[in-house]
């Protein structure tokens, strides 16, 4: 396990100290990741990245295929997209298993009460459905990768990115349910999602 601490060290030195490590271990790629996901998974401290820490590898892995095969396009970042088309399928399966498996990092972020109370009926009427917590015991084979504890600036990047058609989701069904939402109803479930404690 890579610790926090080799977050500061020179990329070349980090790549040395992973791969020096005995089999089992932290993934060979994991500082080229940590560089913005930090090596715990948490997301480095830049808004617009994910939290990976927790969401179920499944998820994780065919959000990794997505932007590989060109279904998810990286409009801020489009280094992200880069280092995915380079990645094997072996890479890409040990990374997600990787930070799949850590404790979830929930972004608790401040939350408006009643529009996050606003943004929890809006879920629980069109996006509980395929979107279940990431803690759940069928988060691995639900439909939906986890919104739960997820960061606000990454999920409006998602969505926006949906509408636009960077994104193409694999379940017909959840861009006409986000086309039905005004740009407050939106707003209301990023509230809820980003400021949900466990
Ligand atoms: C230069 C910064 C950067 C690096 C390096 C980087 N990422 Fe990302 N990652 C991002 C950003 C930004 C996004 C959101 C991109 C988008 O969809 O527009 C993202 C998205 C993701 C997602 C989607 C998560 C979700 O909830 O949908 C996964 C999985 C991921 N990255 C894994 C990785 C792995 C594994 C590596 C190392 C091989 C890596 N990233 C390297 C910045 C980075
Ligand atoms: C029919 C099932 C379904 C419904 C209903 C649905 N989604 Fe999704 N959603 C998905 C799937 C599948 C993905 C993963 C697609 C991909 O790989 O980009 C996803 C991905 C997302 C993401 C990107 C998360 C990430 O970490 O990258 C966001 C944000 C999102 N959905 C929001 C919503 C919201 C908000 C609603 C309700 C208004 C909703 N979804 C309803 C199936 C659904």
């Amino acid at each position: 396990m890579i610790t926090r601490t080799s977050k500061s060290c020179a990329l070349a030195l980090c790549s040395l100290l992973a791969l020096g490590q005995a089999a089992g271990a932290a993934p060979a790629l994991l500082p080229v990741c940590a560089e913005c996901h930090g090596a715990d998974g948490s997301g480095a401290g830049l808004s617009n990245v994910p939290i990976l820490a927790g969401t179920p590898a499944s998820h994780l892995e065919e959000a990794l295929f997505a932007y590989k095969d060109g279904a998810r396009r990286c409009g801020d970042e489009p280094a992200m997209c880069e280092i995915a088309a380079s990645l094997t399928d072996a890479n890409v399966t040990e990374l997600a298993d990787h930070f799949g498996a850590m404790k979830r990092i929930w972004a608790s972020e401040a939350a408006d009460p009643a529009f996050s109370k606003k943004g929890e009926r809006l879920h629980e009427a069109h996006c509980a459905k395929c979107h279940v917590l990431p803690n759940d015991e069928n988060a691995d084979s639900a439909l939906g990768i986890p919104l739960h504890g997820q960061r606000s600036a990454y999920l409006k990047l998602a969505i926006v990115a949906y509408l636009s058609g960077d994104r193409e989701t694999l379940a017909p069904g959840m861009e006409e349910k986000l086309e039905l939402l005004g740009a407050d109803d939106i707003d209301a479930l990023i509230n809820y999602y980003s400021g949900y404690r466990p």
